[in-house]
């Protein structure tokens, strides 16, 4: 830097540093903050906790559908069908307002809405991001944050929301082929043509954002593309794919599993031990010849194709980016019946070697078991952020409450938020807003496990203890004259100072022991909080049956309550 450069340099510093003193805005664009045990999202120089909703994937198909109050464009109901969500049915909503205040209604503090390539470049090199304008504007209005997801090469596997010009050039963008079906619609990941076009539009997007957002920060992390991987065969079957398979493992691949051995993912340590763990060759000679080796070569490419598109993008806007992935599932075990190459906990490996401009995976988790994938997801040290889950069934709602107590989550989002009428289906609501009322203490005491834990009760599991500071913590299945009246409970419990405890959830009583067996735990005080209107405000000080004659504190048996506590020791 000459003397000049440096001058202008620090004048524009002090500049910045006295906006921020006097306008309280900060500077800084949303960032990942990593520390030992956790990852928190940090947006105006604070953590940000995402209670999010997905919507629904063709509501930024109009801007006028995203602002109409109703007629004439109501929100579907939604339709389960096989447990899946269905097809919009024709039976419409009973909420009369914009998708917006049907956000701000669930208390969802976060957006995740699609952006798609048709939508942003329907001409090759002539690009329109009014639909940008609107995510934003109606965002901003209400005091909401987005996540623009990024449907561009793929989604759901598919290439649906390409550019009718890609989609028709497949000349230029050829497209995957499968043992059974030959050329299905489906952009090979081996097509760089596709993957430049792809990071050109995806860079113009980011550029764009940035240009109108950086100082507001209503965008807060993207996800590029969406449920990514190759479905009906375990791997592409295109000659540049045969070529490729056949090609040597490259180096940075060896190179990251030999620096990280000790610590891969079980079942690709298992793999590359299995041929003895080969420094050099072939995929087939360093994993084997199973559709498992298929799975691997194919997340590699996916991964480095991605990784293009993410670093372009990251080159104009260095907002954090992830990936989603279609999990795998016991009804479609293998390669292909997933689909073959997205992010799962068994490539992850493959996808931190391959994409590491992409900050995280994350899971969309719509079955299994959920406890299961968060682990698997946290594994070796990682965030977990779950971009889409179910909010129809209620359990989903516990689940989420535990993986933000539990996992340090940087977040959650139901998909299809759109669908859930608030008035019809209020705990998701009622669950964000205790969420956010706690979310200074939550933010506060995540990777804690002294100060904060959750707990996810069920029949099987009707009891967890903790030990908290000098307190061993029980919650138990709400139970009254020694029998459980419930088959299920969760909540957080938060201790915000040596006896006092903050504790949400549902179902559950929790009580408390002192860990010094010469001294008794008693419950001094027990005040219920409320959402009155939107406001937290102190209720009920609880006693008598309330409090099971001053033993416990009981979390309601419908819907969710916070309660604060504060505990003494007698002797
Ligand atoms: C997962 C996808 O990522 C979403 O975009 C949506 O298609 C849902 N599945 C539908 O259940």
């Amino acid at each position: 830097m000459t003397s000049s450069e440096k001058y202008f340099s620090i004048s524009v510093n002090i500049f910045f540093l006295t906006l921020t003193f006097y306008t309280g805005l900060s500077q800084t664009i949303p960032y990942l903050k990593k520390e030992l045990n956790k990852t928190q999202l940090i947006v105006d120089d604070k953590p940000f906790l995402i209670l999010g909703g997905e919507f629904s994937n063709s509501v930024s198909g109009s801007i006028n559908h995203m602002y109409s109050t109703s007629k004439p464009y109501p929100r579907k109901k939604y339709t389960m069908v096989n447990g899946s969500l269905g097809n919009d049915s024709s039976k419409n909503m009973d909420y009369d307002g914009s998708v917006w205040s049907q956000m701000e209604d669930l208390n969802v503090n976060t957006a995740l809405v699609a952006i798609s390539w048709e939508m942003i470049e329907p001409e090759e090199g002539k690009f329109d991001f009014s639909i940008v304008d609107a995510v934003l504007k109606g965002a901003r209005e209400k005091n909401i944050k987005v996540i623009p997801l990024w449907f561009g090469s793929w989604k759901n596997g598919m290439s649906s929301y390409t550019p009718l010009w890609v989609k028709k050039d497949y000349k230029r963008f050829p497209r995957s082929k499968t043992k059974k079906s030959g050329s299905v619609e489906v952009v090979s990941p081996f097509s760089m043509e596709a993957r430049n076009a792809d990071a050109k539009a995806f860079a113009a997007l980011m550029k764009y954002i940035k240009k109108i957002d950086s100082s507001h920060r209503t965008v807060i992390m993207v996800q590029v593309e969406n449920e990514v991987g190759l479905l009906g065969d375990s791997r592409d079957r295109s000659t540049i794919a045969n070529k490729l398979f056949n090609n040597e493992v490259p180096k940075d691949l060896i190179d990251y599993l030999v620096k990280n051995e000790k610590k891969l993912m079980p079942q690709l340590k298992e793999l590359w031990a299995s041929t003895g763990n080969k420094k050099s060759g072939s995929w087939s000679q360093i994993f084997g010849s199973s559709v498992w080796t298929d799975l691997v070569f194919t997340s590699w490419h996916y991964a480095t194709y991605m990784n293009y598109v993410a670093k372009a993008g990251k080159n104009e806007y260095n907002l954090p980016m992830f990936v989603n992935a279609w999990l795998e599932y016991e009804d479609r075990p293998n390669p292909g019946g997933f689909p073959t190459g997205g992010p799962l906990p068994r490539v992850k490996d493959i996808w931190k070697a391959g994409a590491p401009d992409i900050d995280f995976i994350s899971p969309d988790i719509y079955g299994g078991d959920f406890v299961k994938w968060c682990n698997a997801y946290t594994s070796q040290g990682d965030p977990l952020f779950i971009p889409e889950t179910w909010w129809t069934k209620p359990e989903y709602v516990a689940y989420m409450l535990y993986a933000i107590g539990n996992y340090n989550t940087l977040g959650v989002a139901p998909f299809g938020i759109d669908r859930v009428n608030p008035k019809e289906e209020p705990l998701l609501a009622e669950m964000y807003s205790a969420v956010n009322y706690l979310s200074k203490d939550i933010n506060k005491n995540q990777g804690n496990k002294d100060k904060m834990i959750a707990f996810l009760l069920s029949s099987e599991k009707p009891f967890v203890e903790f030990k908290m500071g000098k307190y061993m913590v029980k919650a138990e299945l709400y139970k009254r004259r020694g029998t459980y009246r419930v088959e299920d409970a969760y909540g957080i419990i938060i201790r915000t100072g040596d006896n006092e405890f903050s504790i949400t959830g549902s179902k559950a009583v929790i009580s408390f022991e002192s860990i010094n067996e010469k001294e008794k735990a008693g419950i001094g005080t027990v005040d219920e909080y409320i959402d009155y209107e939107g406001n937290w405000i102190k209720g009920r000080r609880l006693g008598g049956d309330e409090t099971n004659r001053g033993r416990g504190v009981f979390l309601p048996v419908e819907g969710i309550g916070v309660q604060k506590v504060i505990t003494y020791k007698y002797k």
